[in-house]
């Protein structure tokens, strides 16, 4: 069963991955960054976690506000490292962990925790900024990492007891993955700090202890406070540390706190802690409970023939063709398909077998392979190709003789200035 050591809690402010990349190690002004993470890097080194499950949150960099969301899992294969306008930094992409991502979000779902999920995004300094003192990346990452991405920048936000709570749950989803794991949580943000306003600048280092304090001990207390509360204390933005609160609530109600450090350098208050896990595994009875509580909505679903639910194992698995085939809602993409697909696969570095069933218009093959429905429905807009006739296909039917099978012998697309009169021309011959 996987097990959670303890948790690190860092800032994530830019200026981490700054002082890193610059070499400030024995500048006095960064040296205190660099001096407290060394006991956390001993710690990883002690306890070799397979995996780092991190929360963090974008800055709007790969999340914007055309769709906003509070708490996205990652479930990618791998994570590049965001631009975030002035090029990104000369890191490696760093593995996920899809297998346990997934157990993850099964079971967070099952728990009525509403998530949602992500892949092929690039993270941000909220990752990339501790990671790069957390880790050696110098041959490439050592371990995986399942980023747990909060958006706390756009009110209304989820609640310190909501996050917490969802700690909690992480816990026990953590715990009942049946390999041996071992997982360390690395939760981020900044103490306090804004960046924004006439307040900003704002700073309460006597709270920034008394928060820590409340962590380690009394985290409850923590969950009693609105984000009006941390605002007032902490200033605005600190009140992403409510990702603190996810942390603390995967570990046990009493912790070993092994190492703690402040320093302010600047706008935002860079802090660590590192928190053991004082809990007993979870009892084996428990992890089975939540293992069948998890898989409950879909069980049996394999007896249904010609169905094939689009759960997460399969959307990460052909994510690249489904964004291929979604793409061609894009008018260069779209027409570059049809001007030379060939060229286009290679630009994509499609697999052979993906490509020769585009080619054959391979409608149930792409379908059972893993394309869903509703990237194939735009295919067959581009294409000509009226839906009645892929529904046909997957029956093995003729156009006709599945018409026949239903009340009325329409057919018809998605319809688009481009479409609508292919589509009508192909179903009249
Ligand atoms: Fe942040």
């Amino acid at each position: 069963m996987a097990r959670i050591v303890g948790m690190i809690a860092t800032s994530h402010t830019p200026t981490i991955g700054f002082a890193f990349d610059g070499n400030k190690a024995e500048d006095p002004v960064w040296k205190p960054i660099f001096e407290a993470y060394k006991p956390i890097r001993a710690w990883l080194e002690e306890k070799k976690p397979d995996v780092l499950f991190m929360t963090y949150n974008d800055h709007v960099t790969s999340f914007f506000f055309d769709h906003y969301s509070p708490f996205v899992l990652g479930i990618g294969e791998e994570y590049a490292v965001a631009d975030e306008g002035g090029g990104p930094r000369n890191l490696p992409p760093i593995k996920g962990h899809p297998a346990l991502a997934r157990h993850i979000g099964n079971h967070l779902m099952a728990a009525e925790f509403d998530m949602s999920f992500f892949q092929g995004k690039p993270l941000d300094h909220g990752c990339f900024s501790p990671l790069s003192v957390l880790l050696d990346a110098s041959n490439g990452w050592p371990l995986p990492v399942i980023p747990l991405q909060m958006g706390v920048l756009q009110f209304p936000v989820p609640s310190a007891k909501r996050c917490y709570a969802l700690g909690q749950e992480l816990r026990t989803a953590i715990e009942s993955y049946p390999e041996d794991l071992k997982v360390a949580v690395v939760t981020t943000g900044g103490l306090s700090h804004q960046v924004h306003g006439e307040r900003s600048g704002f700073n309460n280092p006597p709270w920034d202890e008394q928060f820590m304090d409340l962590l380690e001990k009394d985290p409850v207390a923590l969950t009693r406070m609105t984000h009006a509360d941390h605002a007032r204390l902490g200033g605005m933005e600190s009140s992403e540390i409510i990702m603190w609160l996810v942390g603390r609530g995967m570990l046990s109600a009493s912790v070993k706190s092994l190492h703690r450090s402040y320093y302010l350098p600047s706008m935002t208050a860079i802090a660590t802690m590192v928190l053991e896990n004082q809990a007993e595994p979870l009892p084996k009875r428990e992890a089975a409970k939540a293992i069948e509580k998890a898989g409950e909505q879909l069980a049996g679903i394999e007896e249904l023939d010609g169905t094939y639910p689009f759960d997460l194992e399969r959307s990460v698995k052909n994510y690249k063709l489904n964004k291929f085939l979604h793409d061609l809602v894009i008018p260069e993409h779209r027409q570059a398909f049809v001007a030379d697909p060939e060229a286009l696969f290679a630009a994509w570095d499609l697999p052979e077998n993906e490509r020769q069933m585009i080619r054959d218009r391979d409608w149930i093959g792409l379908n059972r392979y893993g394309a869903i429905f509703f990237v194939l429905e735009k295919f067959a807009a581009v294409v000509g190709t009226p839906n009645p006739a892929i529904y046909a296909n997957f029956n093995g039917m003729s156009l006709p003789d599945f018409l026949k099978t239903r009340n009325t012998q329409v057919t018809y697309g998605t319809g688009g200035s481009e479409s609508h009169d292919k589509v009508e021309a192909t179903a009249a011959n």
